[in-house]
């Protein structure tokens, strides 16, 4: 236990950016799930989680807030970075590309399993070529099975 706290820590000293640059294992649902959940633990420690939510970036963006936010004290494990900012970048994704058609409550009201929302972005994706790779689709995916049943703070 004792080691792990230190291991734990000296992993949090090792540079915010450096941590992303690592070649990490293929993520899945559950990491978007674990990152919806540490987003909303940490990232309202000392604001509304209104700002992050509402802020639409891409992946170099989202590095440069948390950097910042890292800088500021946001206190993060390894593990957890990794899920906040593919979470961060998924939303975003979301926000920018599926309110090009209808509005993002379509999909928001709508509650499916992963492989279901798989299905449904495929699908949405292949009304606009070249809207998502199949690499955003399974991200967009994952951000609507971690949203659950709320939808509010979106729109
Ligand atoms: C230790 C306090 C603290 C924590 C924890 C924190 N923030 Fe912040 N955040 C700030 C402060 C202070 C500002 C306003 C000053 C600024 O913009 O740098 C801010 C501003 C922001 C902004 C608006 C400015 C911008 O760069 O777009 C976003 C987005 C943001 N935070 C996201 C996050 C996220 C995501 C997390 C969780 C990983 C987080 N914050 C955790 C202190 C914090
Ligand atoms: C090029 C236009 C277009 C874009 C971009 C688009 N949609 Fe749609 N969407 C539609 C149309 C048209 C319908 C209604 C007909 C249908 O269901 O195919 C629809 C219906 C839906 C529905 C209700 C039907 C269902 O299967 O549950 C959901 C949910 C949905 N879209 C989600 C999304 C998501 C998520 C994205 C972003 C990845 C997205 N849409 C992007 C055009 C678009």
């Amino acid at each position: 236990m004792k080691k792990t706290a230190i291991l734990l820590f000296g992993v949090i000293l090792v540079s915010f950016v450096a941590a992303y640059a690592q070649d990490n294992e293929p993520l899945t649902f559950q990491d978007f799930i674990e990152g919806k959940e540490a987003f909303e633990e940490n990232c309202i420690e000392c604001h509304s989680l209104e700002w992050p939510i509402k802020k639409i970036t891409d992946r170099a963006g989202w590095v440069e807030t948390l950097t910042k936010m890292a800088n500021t004290g946001a206190v993060l494990s390894k593990k957890n970075k990794r899920q906040v900012l593919e979470y961060l970048v998924a939303k975003s994704m979301f926000q920018q590309n599926c309110s090009l058609c209808h509005g993002l409550e379509r999909p928001l009201e709508k509650n499916k399993e992963f492989q279901a929302w798989i299905e449904t972005v495929r699908r949405m994706s292949a009304k606009k070529p070249d809207l998502l790779t199949e690499e955003e689709i399974q991200a967009v995916s994952g951000f609507l099975t971690a949203k659950g049943e709320e939808k509010g703070l979106y729109w």
